[in-house]
């Protein structure tokens, strides 16, 4: 079955808009965790402008899911993943000034960089996955370093249409194939929505989506629970 990670980042841009305590991180994800999502993905970003250290570590005790926690190839982050331990460890590329992650990982540029990052992270008994463009050369990179896990890129995806968005479809579909045969898990995420979605559910190999900004906007309307069900049906209907 599809699994659905909610990514509750925007839910603390919320807090740090007015650098409040509310709304509660915890009770974000114990609402999405009781919608029945398969887990939890926070990026701790150089910049902290939503996620901070404490929320990583306090929900590190109250998850009773999976969290996977994502990051830049940062010293300081690695740090603190290697002692939080989350189940799952995305590495993502960032640039400061960007509204969101654009862009995947170029893990064929930087194999030296990210191979003995990726190697301890696993020997800490983390899954690693690592947050590419569906392009050949990053899959195969991505295998050749030793992680387990891809996620695919789905943002430039979600930004086209028409004929474009259905290219960017069968890129996904095409690196998620190689990605398999390779012997990889293959998620995905980035800009998922309940309006684009049902193209990407035909992509074959998925394990998990990740999916953040469309729920949290969602679950203005309909609370968080009912936005994390709605979105787990969607992607029960690729069975
Ligand atoms: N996956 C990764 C690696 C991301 O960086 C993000 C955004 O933080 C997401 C998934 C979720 O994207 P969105 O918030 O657009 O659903």
């Amino acid at each position: 079955m599809l699994q659905l990670g909610v990514n509750i980042d925007h839910v603390a841009t919320l807090r740090q808009a007015r650098r409040t305590v509310y709304p509660s991180l915890a009770e974000a994800a114990a609402l999405c965790e009781r919608a029945g999502a398969q887990g939890i993905t926070i990026h701790l970003r150089e910049d902290r402008r939503h996620i901070q250290d404490a929320d990583v570590y306090a929900l590190r005790r109250t998850l009773t899911t999976r969290m996977n926690l994502e990051m830049a190839n940062h010293p300081d982050i690695v740090a603190v993943a290697l002692d939080v331990r989350p189940e799952e460890v995305c590495m993502v590329p960032e640039r400061r000034q960007e509204l969101t992650t654009e862009g995947g990982l170029d893990v064929a540029g930087q194999r030296d960089a990210l191979a003995p990052v990726v190697a301890a992270l696993r020997a800490a008994g983390i899954t690693v996955s690592l947050f590419i463009d569906p392009d050949a050369r990053q899959v195969d990179a991505a295998a050749a370093i030793g992680a387990p896990t891809i996620e695919l890129h789905t943002g430039a995806y979600a930004e086209h249409a028409g004929a474009a968005r259905e290219q960017e479809r069968a890129r996904l579909a095409d690196a998620a194939q190689r990605a398999h045969a390779l012997g990889l898990t293959v998620n995905a995420g980035h800009g998922l929505s309940l309006e684009n979605i049902d193209p990407i559910l035909a992509i074959p190999h998925l394990d998990t989506l990740n999916i953040g900004h469309s729920i949290v906007c969602r679950a203005l309307f309909v609370g968080i629970e009912q936005a994390t069900r709605e979105m787990l049906e969607k992607l029960q209907q690729r069975r």
